[in-house]
């Protein structure tokens, strides 16, 4: 089974060829960070007006690399939700009018699906397992028993890790997106500064990132010739600690000893060394992507796709993207 899926529900245009058999086909992305880090974040206006612009010409020199007649595929996969909703209406017309085109089925994927499908590029993992989602828009705790059958644990009361991540980058006066910034300089500068663990004793599986962001703030307001690099390493110590916290305490709860990482703050380089010191102490398994795999990517809709239409799932010609529909329902609605 063969799919092509389109991914663009932020400020990635991606687009991929994915055999069911075989594996990925090819696969192509442009990043719109150029075009937001001005901004100091993602603009919805201009991110729709990108995909708008590259689409096609991505379309275009993904056919050319991989010499794939696009008549062979089985059906379109594209990102429904959730997502800037103009972004992903962009996306949705694109994949309709190759559905249409072509005579194709549509497959609708839920973009965290995506995310935590984008283990299983690499190797699958034995349900029940946990997901730790950690992006731009989300920062959530779910239990998966199996593909559609998500039960959702806990998430963020306010900012997502990875807009934390952005929010501070700002702050410090790094570009667009933060966490890679943050990340990189980290590894300069020692946490010598002592920020909130918001949630962190919480008996919940919620978390909380906007007064972490705050504090830095305040700091960095109050105290002149900072290292930004200590604050960085300081603050990245603390969102790490909170996410890896939450996620032990998951692990304990429900008693599942398999947690699959994703989303693009699961390509922080702390996080994976911590979560796999806590992980040997604790006694569970971490799968965490690639990083490639781990930020927005076509290749995790490709596999989220080709598991719906497995079970029979197609959108009609009408349907419309949604900017908003949380994973548990999805899996309800679309089955
Ligand atoms: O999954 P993703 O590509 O897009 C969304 O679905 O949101 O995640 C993007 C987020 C951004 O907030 C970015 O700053 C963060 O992931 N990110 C990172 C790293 N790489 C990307 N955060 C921390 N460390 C990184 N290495
Ligand atoms: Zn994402």
């Amino acid at each position: 089974m063969i799919t092509l899926a389109v991914e663009t529900s932020c400020d990635e245009t991606a687009l991929a060829i994915y055999d069911s058999e075989k594996g990925p086909v090819g696969d192509i992305l442009l990043s719109q960070a150029k075009v937001h880090s001005p901004f100091g974040g993602v603009v919805p206006e201009l991110s729709a007006r990108e995909h708008t612009r590259n689409l096609l010409p991505l379309l275009d020199r993904l056919l050319k690399n991989t010499g794939f007649d696009l008549r062979n595929i089985d059906f379109v996969a594209f990102t429904l939700t959730p997502g800037l909703i103009m972004s992903l209406t962009v996306g949705v017309a694109f994949a309709k009018a190759v559905a249409y085109l072509y005579r194709k089925p549509l497959v609708p994927v839920h973009h965290l699906e995506g995310h935590i499908y984008s283990v299983f590029l690499e190797r699958p993992v034995d349900y029940p397992f946990l997901a730790l989602v950690v992006s731009g828009g989300h920062t959530d705790l779910f239990l998966v028993e199996g593909f559609g059958r998500y039960t959702f644990l806990g998430g963020t009361l306010d900012d997502a890790a990875g807009e934390s991540y952005d929010k501070v980058a700002r702050i410090l006066g790094l570009g667009y997106p933060g966490g890679p910034e943050i990340d990189r300089i980290s590894r300069r500068g020692r946490p010598v500064y002592t920020f909130p663990r918001p949630l962190i004793d919480d008996p919940s599986l919620n978390f909380s990132f906007s007064g972490l962001k705050t504090a830095v703030l305040n700091l960095v307001r109050k105290e002149k010739n900072l290292k930004i690099e200590d604050v960085a390493s300081s603050f990245q110590e603390a969102v790490v600690d909170v996410l890896v916290e939450k996620t032990v305490r998951a692990v304990r709860e429900t008693g599942v000893g398999r947690v699959v990482v994703v989303g693009g703050v699961s390509a922080n380089s702390r996080l994976r060394e911590v979560l796999k010191d806590r992980s040997a102490e604790e006694n569970f398994e971490v799968f965490i992507p690639h990083p490639r795999l781990s930020t927005d990517n076509a290749l995790m809709i490709a596999y989220a796709g080709i598991e719906r239409f497995k079970r029979g799932v197609t959108a009609p010609l009408d349907v419309n993207p949604e900017p908003n529909v949380p994973l548990q329902e999805f899996g309800k609605v679309w089955s």
